[in-house]
């Protein structure tokens, strides 16, 4: 089957038809369809699927007279995927770009008459987007035992509904979550294919690089109390303004990361009650920061929150501040670079080193599997926008970069 055949199946799943964006998030009925549409990707070239503990996905090509998961002595697998979630009104190509070139990397393996001598596992994580429940790479934390599992559990949606709750409803039984050290330590080696979350490609003149680090990154909730009153009457004195202390802190993040080269974004909020003519009870904002260090990190999130909190002050609200999910810096393991660097030199393609703030799966299974990824060029750079985009072209090429490399690290 084609790439493009493969991609147009997916494409219309969870797309609205408003934005033309993607809402795909967990354990909802545009997920099933993802799950559905994996599984049935899976089925038509017999690769063995199952769904771990946590939601994720796996698709397995065993080799031949492979004994079998967890027989001992057996070769350690060799995986590549991502994830099939979006962010509210995200890119066809965040994720999916990932699982379909994996499933079309099969096909051009076993088109070269290549054979896996490991198992060569696909998996799709859940929730890797934090889009429904926060805490981003969920699936995969969960899976490395990098977030508790009671924590994991009780995680709530904007209706209140949690993820025990909605992975009950979608039949998957929530006790079951939490780190698994066996399916972890079967893994020799995780390579993700993503698609570039910037433009630096698109100046290198590269359809492909091979990943170098992650910037250490996290999410932050900030909650301001106020006291809610009426609009028209409550005099400038005598209020007490959620949303005053909530705009010095958007200002402060744009000030901080202007400063010390870093980012920082607030990107959602939620003000309630939410009348027009009412002074807000409570404003709650989420921080995206990310640092090329931790240090700067820590600055950056330092200096946001205590300007929050001076502004707090001085309006009469209090504010509640803290992580949702930080992720340390992760420089991908240098072996399976160097080896990704010498199979596609060898093919003769050209694949740059290239250092990214995004976060994935990748980076969080580093502290326990040897990771690499692969990035294809975005022409614009544009990412968690329906305006993502990558050539057909280029993602032809991803597609022999993640062959080569499959084939290099688990057919030989
Ligand atoms: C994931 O895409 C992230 O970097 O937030
Ligand atoms: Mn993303
Ligand atoms: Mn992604």
């Amino acid at each position: 089957m084609s790439f493009a055949t493969l991609w147009e199946s997916l494409l219309p799943i969870g797309r609205d038809g408003l934005s033309g964006g993607y809402r795909r998030f967990s354990w909802t009925p545009e997920d099933a369809a993802c799950r559905a549409w994996f599984t049935r990707s899976a089925a038509e070239r017999d690769l063995r699927v199952l769904t771990d503990n946590n939601g994720n996905l796996w698709a397995w090509w065993d080799p031949p007279g492979w004994p079998g998961p967890g027989a001992p002595g057996g070769a350690k697998a060799v995986v590549t995927g991502s994830h099939l979630d979006s962010v509210p009104d995200g890119g066809a190509f965040d994720g999916p770009l990932g699982v379909v070139s994996a499933f079309a990397a099969v096909d051009l393996l076993r088109e070269r008459g290549c054979l896996p001598v490991r198992p060569l596992g696909i998996a799709a994580f859940s929730e890797e987007e934090g889009g429904r429940f926060g805490v981003a790479c969920l699936g995969s934390r969960l899976l490395a035992g990098a977030i508790e599992p009671g924590r994991a559990r009780a995680l709530a949606d904007a209706a209140g509904v949690t993820l025990a709750e909605a992975m009950a409803a979608a039949g998957h039984d929530p006790d079951g979550i939490g780190p698994d050290d066996d399916l972890l330590a079967a893994v020799g080696a995780y390579v993700e294919l993503h698609v570039e979350q910037g433009r630096a490609l698109a100046d290198l003149g590269a359809a492909v690089a091979i990943g170098e680090q992650i910037w250490p990154h996290g999410r932050w909730r900030l909650d301001f109390t106020g006291r809610p009153d009426h609009a028209g009457t409550a005099t400038l004195a005598d209020r007490r303004d959620p949303m005053l202390p909530f705009a010095a802190a958007v200002l402060a993040a744009r000030q901080a990361a202007a400063a010390h080269g870093a980012r920082a974004t607030i990107g959602k909020v939620t003000a309630e009650p939410g009348a027009v003519n009412a002074v807000s009870a409570r404003v709650s904002a989420w921080l995206d920061a990310r640092g090329p260090d931790e240090r700067t990190l820590q600055t950056v999130v330092g200096e946001v929150l205590a300007a929050a909190r001076e502004a707090a002050a001085g309006h009469g609200v209090e504010l509640a501040a803290g992580p949702e999910s930080v992720t340390p810096a992760v420089v991908f393991d240098q072996d399976l670079r160097e080896r990704l660097a010498s199979s596609l030199a060898e093919q003769g393609i050209p694949a740059p080193l290239l250092p990214t703030g995004a976060g994935h799966d990748a980076g969080v299974l580093a502290a326990r599997v040897p990771t690499a990824m692969l990035f294809v060029r975005n022409p614009t750079g544009v990412s968690h926008s329906p305006a993502e985009h990558a050539e057909s072209a280029d993602c032809a090429a991803g597609v022999r970069a993640l062959a080569t490399v499959l084939e290099d690290l688990a057919c030989r």
